[in-house]
């Protein structure tokens, strides 16, 4: 594919629709992407699908938090596998999707979830593939999660012949789970861009399940060669009772979990008897009365679906070399995730030590670090530029983080030649770290992060540069979902290590595409930022109120 190729335009080649819809959807310091520009409270989407007349299946609450230690869910072997029953499916998701509180100011409260959202629009539905289970059902089924209920919408019976037939190949005892995504959710308030925003919250949705699967001693693994139009069909998507108008819920992916350590091999799955042969419950509830269109995102999310000759493999094996230890987390996994939230604002103060700093990058980095990335069944593509402000005996400055060492020398070549390239003294051996530049970047980190304080206030921030050309034009347009999907998973992941370090972090999907690129030398589209983030001391907005994410749930203490 040609580079800095802008050609915008639903008949061309998928990949440059893809890399249309990116240039047209940057944020430029004089122009934002399109959107609406303010709030239309009026059509406002509601956070919670249902489908209508479907039965729900009440999920448990824990009675204490049992859950192992937070450092152990980074150890697949360490964490003794739970049989799949009633209990551990609901603790699956209540560590993966469900509430995590409510907020209230003044007469208005909304709902926090374990796996954040831009916006909090949370365009990202869970669903589960499961075989007969007791308390669940007497047959295998289709159930959409409800994070409000904390319960299952029973959406299809399916016969036993069709789920012998999908889970032909794979353990006993496994069973699937799924991702979907409405754009309208996202789009009503940030326009075209949001097609991006589903992207990346899809990737925290995974990497939520990921670590609610390793809290049960679970693996868990995206099934890649599954086409879009045979996930739709699996989930239901493609029928009339799903689908509401302008409001298109997509299928995104599709992943098997597995009770037991032991490594899975990719089964094939087909589908096509299965949602046949089912019987089908409910009907898709409306989420707005009234809709705006948003032609780009219709086009790109049709340029981008995964077609039946598409295939994407890799022989990379998470986690063979050794993760950077710091002491020991004293808190549970379980209180972790559930206190994740994201900072409104940084304190400009509290620092991280060095230590600790690298032994966060290096749960990032899929070759030292085997959870979440086994799940990742997908080329690792995107690398960290680096703003550090207040790393304890760091020089500040501006670094890279190579995630994948082998595209070193790919993404030297496309960063300013000035640069100076020098490990850190005291930087691990094993943690592909860089200091490129030194200087202060607070006021810079925040100017490009579209003027966000939290940025330049944090003890370091980042943006997330995918190696974009190489990633299209190798793997093709679905692959740029893919690449989104990568930087959620980093995301949830440095969430979750600024809880456990005593900090707090944020998405930050906001940001001046091309500015970005300008500071790194990028001048073309070779590597591009997909999404920035900052680490560092919260600052509370002390005017919200918590309240319990569920009336019956057990307080599960927060770490700090
Ligand atoms: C993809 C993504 C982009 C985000 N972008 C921003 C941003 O630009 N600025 C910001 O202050 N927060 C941003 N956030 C944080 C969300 O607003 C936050 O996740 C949401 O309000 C839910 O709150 P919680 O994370 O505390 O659950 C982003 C979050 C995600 C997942």
């Amino acid at each position: 594919m040609a580079k800095g190729q802008t050609k915008f335009d639903g008949g061309a080649d998928p990949r440059l629709v893809a890399a249309g819809y990116h240039q047209r959807t940057k944020h430029h310091y004089d122009r934002y992407a399109n959107s609406p520009g303010h709030m239309d409270w009026g059509t406002q989407p509601e956070p919670f699908r249902r489908f209508i007349g479907a039965e729900m299946i009440q999920l448990r609450f824990p009675e204490s938090d049992q859950t192992p230690s937070y450092d152990l869910l980074y150890e697949p072997s360490a964490i003794e596998p739970q049989p799949v029953n009633i209990d551990s499916l609901s603790a699956f998701y209540f560590y993966s999707m469900a509430l995590s509180a409510w907020k209230q100011y003044g007469a208005s409260s909304w709902a926090l979830r374990v796996n954040p959202s831009s916006g909090n629009l949370h365009p990202t539905e869970g669903y589960l593939l499961l075989g007969a289970l007791e308390g669940i059902a007497a047959a295998p089924g289709l159930y959409h999660y409800a994070p409000k209920e904390h319960g299952l919408e029973h959406r299809a019976r399916f016969t036993d012949r069709s789920w012998s037939q999908l889970m032909s190949g794979w353990p006993a005892n496994v069973f699937f789970v799924a991702l979907s995504t409405i754009f309208w959710r996202e789009s009503w308030k940030y326009g075209e861009r949001a097609y991006r925003y589903c992207q990346h919250d899809t990737g925290h949705a995974l990497a939520a399940l990921r670590l609610a699967a390793a809290l049960l001693g679970w693996r868990l693994v995206v099934i890649n060669d599954l086409p879009d139009t045979q996930l739709e069909k699996l989930l239901g998507l493609d029928r009339d009772d799903a689908q509401r108008e302008h409001e298109q819920e997509s299928p995104q992916l599709l992943a098997a979990v597995v009770p037991y350590h032991d490594l899975v091999k990719h089964g094939a799955i087909d589908i096509l008897d299965a949602a046949d042969d089912g019987q089908w419950f409910g009907a898709a509830n409306q989420l707005s009365p009234d809709h705006r269109a948003w032609q780009a995102i219709d086009v790109v999310q049709q340029a981008c679906r995964r077609q039946s000759n598409w295939q994407l493999t890799t022989d990379f094996t998470a986690g063979i070399g050794q993760a950077i230890s710091y002491e020991p987390c004293p808190y549970s996994a379980g209180s972790i995730i559930r206190q994740r939230r994201s900072a409104l604002d940084m304190d400009g103060q509290t620092p991280v030590t060095q230590h600790r700093f690298y032994a966060m990058l290096s749960r990032v980095v899929p070759g030292l670090c085997p959870v979440p990335w086994d799940a990742v069944a997908w080329p690792i593509c995107t690398h960290l530029g680096l703003f550090v402000h207040r790393v304890t005996d760091l020089t500040a400055g501006l670094y890279v983080l190579v995630r994948d060492p082998s595209q070193l020398d790919a993404l030297r070549g496309a960063l300013r030649s000035e640069f100076v390239w020098q490990k850190p003294p005291g930087c691990p051996e094993a943690l592909p770290f860089y200091l490129l530049a030194a200087g202060d970047c607070q006021g810079l980190a925040a100017r490009i992060s579209c003027h966000q304080h939290l940025a330049g206030a944090g003890a370091f921030s980042l943006g997330m540069l995918a190696n974009f050309d190489d990633a299209l034009s190798r793997y093709g347009a679905p692959m740029y979902r893919y690449l989104f999907w990568e930087t959620g998973v980093i995301g949830q992941v440095l969430y979750l290590e600024a809880e456990a370090a005593g900090l707090r972090s944020t998405g930050i999907g906001c940001f001046f595409d091309d500015a970005v690129h300008e500071i790194l030398g990028i001048t073309d589209t070779s590597f591009q930022s997909l999404y920035h983030f900052s680490v560092g001391g919260p600052v509370e907005d002390r005017r919200l109120t918590n309240l319990p994410a569920y009336r019956n749930s057990v307080n599960v203490t927060p770490a700090s």
